[in-house]
């Protein structure tokens, strides 16, 4: 196959996996309300995490059996908190197709040391092939390989009555492309991604029947506040009247990257610059 040149150029040519460009329209302007010097349990502070959790409900469309947390370590953070908390009850398939999804693979591997593995990788521009997918085991895989450029089509492989979990790094997918919540137990993404935020705070959406699960298991690990997820800290789903909501803890400041949360309906600029150890609640 002959390489030809693209007709058409990307109107903002700096691409990389990130952070990526700022909406069309953003201007410093969109950080005029920034909630500076305070901590994010301020009432002003637990206000624009609030929001930032139902904009993102709303936006994703998120299920309303699905809670939604903001951590610490951008998308990292976020499927290290779900790695590190939830795997090791099953056996553990995990699939990659780039560097990332590799990273993954030597967490559980190497890191985490779970001895279950199967590991279903493919090369640059390649998919394994889904339909070896073991679903009796946790499943982890990344939607869309930024890297790599490749992507799962969709969500049909992923059987509806599947015993393992499926966790899924969807940073690049989010915001990008659909997701089908319903074969997805963890999804995790960073605002430097679709949504051209700053780095440094991970969102984790994981289906609530988790806490089932979490309750049961105690991984044989000692897990670190940072990558814990502990349940009273999770949001409520969205139709349930409100009461305090809470968010992951975090060892770190949850505050004070809280920079931009842009979405195209409106800038909801956030800067907190207090750090913290401890677990955010909003009223
Ligand atoms: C597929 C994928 N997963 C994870 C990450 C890590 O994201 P973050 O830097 O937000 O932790 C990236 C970053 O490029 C990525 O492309």
């Amino acid at each position: 196959m002959a390489n030809t040149m693209p007709a058409m150029r990307p109107a903002v040519p700096h691409f990389s996996s990130g952070p990526c460009a700022k909406r069309p329209g953003w201007s410093l302007q969109a950080l005029t309300d920034a909630v500076l010097g305070r901590s994010h349990r301020s009432k002003i502070g637990k206000a624009k995490l609030k929001r930032a959790i139902d904009l993102t409900r709303d936006v994703l469309e998120v299920p309303a059996d699905y809670r939604i947390g903001i951590v610490p370590a951008s998308d990292t953070g976020a499927v290290e908190m779900a790695l590190w908390s939830l795997l090791g009850a099953r056996p553990v398939t995990m699939m990659a197709w780039e560097s990332f999804g590799e990273g993954w693979v030597t967490d559980v591997a190497k890191q985490l040391k779970l001895k279950d593995v199967t590991v279903l990788k493919a090369g640059y521009g390649q998919l394994p092939d889904l339909s070896k997918v073991d679903f009796s085991t946790d499943v982890v895989f990344t939607w869309n390989g930024t890297t790599s450029g490749v992507r799962v089509p969709n969500a049909d492989w992923i059987p509806a009555d599947r015993q393992g979990l499926t966790i899924c790094d969807a940073t690049s997918a989010c915001f990008a492309q659909t997701l089908d919540f319903a074969k997805l137990d963890v999804v995790t993404f960073s605002w430097q991604k679709a949504l051209g935020g700053e780095g440094a705070h991970g969102m984790l959406i994981r289906r609530v029947r988790l806490l089932d699960l979490l309750k049961r298991w105690a991984p044989p690990i000692v897990i670190d506040r940072h990558r814990r997820i502990i349940d009273e800290m999770i949001d409520p789903p969205i139709e349930q009247p409100i009461r305090p909501r809470r968010f992951f803890q975090s060892s770190n400041d949850v505050g004070h990257a809280f920079l931009t949360f842009d979405v195209c309906n409106g800038p909801v600029p956030v800067r907190t610059s207090v750090t913290s150890s401890a677990a955010t609640s909003c009223p």
